[in-house]
């Protein structure tokens, strides 16, 4: 696969720090645990939720980790009410303690997570209110995907993983180059296809099994990729299949939509993993441009790029890697198809090309994504969903394309990592770059 970019992936110097810092948000653990165990509901759990965030950000050594189950831990405060608002915390901690191999880890962990849930619904009985019976059977459901997925693994390490990467600003790719770096580090062949289209997107996916990057967009993947995924998708019949996604910071829990899709489609997801990347949304960049640069630099790359990695590699020893499946989270990406839609997106992202600006080269139409653009009389026209991926505005070479309210005019978003960006052909035949021509 001919992607050049390389993210140093060595772990953080001054390990020895951390193994304190791990040992002593450990102890933290163990005295939330005795404070739960001590049945205290008025206690406020804020620094509960904050030591198992330590705890588990470390292991994992991963920002996605811990923000995940940060969320996590609220979610069960907002719904549970009561004692029943520990329950994700009792149930998490000790299921991403010990997701990890050998399988044996995982049944204990498992094991644990489900008594320990047991025993705290017991203590809470009766459970009151729909919220508390929501964070229930969402720990019950997330129990038992736990347990489908052990028995589940990859189990063999696969000769030959295809890997199907949706990206429009380059993010996505990037962290699929780490997975991929994983899975060739054990000799496995991958095979790359880069997504574009929906209606003109075919694979092969003739490989022993799967993995599917894509971005967040809406709290799910982005309306072209869920298209293919539903209508063009291939069935599995029984191959493994890992799931990969990067956002700018919301743990939503598209991959349990995957999940379903790939199950639904008869693949066997076996594992995901998950990546914070810098927003690739222009008009979210209000304020001086310092400050983005700024904050941009507090995402920890490459920490999390060496995990993806490891994951990667996992994988294609056939083991199990990645984060647990979680369903708590369940009604983002309902929210998202709510607030993403053709319905929406129509009135809400309006096109405009610049008319003494635009020559009606046709580039952005070429380009775009969502099939949302057209020539009419020689200049691009919108009509229908828009996936946002600000590609008509970064390619148009003259600079002539605008998306009202959502990008600034003459700043299009330069996207990070320019070359893992798709390629396409305009109409004249010319490669076209983001950027530029
Ligand atoms: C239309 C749109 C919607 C987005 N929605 C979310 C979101 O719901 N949650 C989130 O954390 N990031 C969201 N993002 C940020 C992207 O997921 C993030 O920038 C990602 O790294 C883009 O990857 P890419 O470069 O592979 O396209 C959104 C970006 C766009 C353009
Ligand atoms: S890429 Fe720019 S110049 Fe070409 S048709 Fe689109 S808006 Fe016009
Ligand atoms: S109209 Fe522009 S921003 Fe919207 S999907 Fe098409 S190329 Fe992307």
């Amino acid at each position: 696969m001919e992607v050049n970019v390389d993210v140093n992936g060595a772990r953080p110097a001054g390990a020895a720090l951390l193994f304190w810092l791990y040992f002593l948000a450990g102890l933290l653990v163990a005295a939330a645990i005795l404070r739960i165990a001590a049945w205290d509901p008025a206690a406020d759990a804020l620094w509960l939720r904050v030591a198992a965030v330590a705890f588990l950000g470390l292991k994992y050594r991963s920002l996605p980790a811990a923000l995940e189950l940060y969320t996590v831990f609220w979610l069960g405060d907002l719904l549970g009410g009561g004692a029943v608002r520990f329950l994700p915390l009792v149930a998490a901690v000790p299921l991403y303690a010990g997701w990890a191999p050998p399988r044996r880890m995982r049944a204990a962990a498992i094991a644990a997570a489900a008594a320990g849930s047991t025993l705290l619904i017991a203590a809470a009985a009766p459970v009151a209110g729909w919220g508390a019976w929501a964070v229930v059977a969402a720990t019950a459901l997330t129990l038992a995907l736990a347990a489908l997925n052990l028995t589940a693994g990859p189990g063999t390490s696969p000769r030959a993983v295809d890997v199907v990467v949706n990206s429009a600003s380059g993010n996505t790719m990037h962290l699929t180059q780490q997975f991929v770096d994983g899975v060739q580090s054990t000799g496995a062949r991958v095979t790359v296809h880069r997504f574009h289209y929906y209606r003109d997107f075919r694979a092969e996916l003739t490989g022993d099994a799967l993995a599917v990057a894509f971005p967040i967009y809406g709290f799910k993947p982005p309306w072209p990729m869920l298209a293919w995924l539903l209508r063009g998708l291939p069935r599995g019949g029984g191959r493994p299949a890992y799931v990969l996604y990067c956002c700018a910071g919301g743990p939503e829990n598209a991959h349990l939509l995957l999940w379903l899709i790939l199950r639904c489609k008869g693949w066997r997801p076996v594992g995901r993993s998950w990546g914070v990347y810098p927003l690739n949304v222009a008009t979210f960049r209000w304020g001086p441009r310092a400050l983005w640069r700024f904050l941009d630099r507090l995402v920890p790359l490459p920490t999390d790029a060496a995990a993806v990695r490891a994951h990667g590699a996992a994988f294609g020893r056939g083991e199990p890697s990645g984060y647990p499946f979680l369903i708590w989270p369940l009604p983002l990406f309902i929210g998202g198809i709510l607030i993403d839609n053709k319905w929406v997106d129509t009135p809400l992202y309006r096109n405009y090309a610049w008319r003494r600006r635009c020559n009606g080269c046709g580039i952005c139409v070429a380009f775009c994504p969502a099939q949302r653009l057209y020539l009419k009389e020689g200049r691009p026209r919108a009509r229908g969903t828009c996936t946002l991926c600000l590609g008509c505005i970064n390619l148009c070479p003259r600079r002539a394309m605008e998306l009202r309210f959502w990008s600034e005019y003459g700043r299009p978003y330069p996207p990070r990592w320019p070359k893992l960006v798709v390629r396409r052909r305009a109409p004249d035949g010319r490669a076209v770059w983001p950027g530029g021509s």
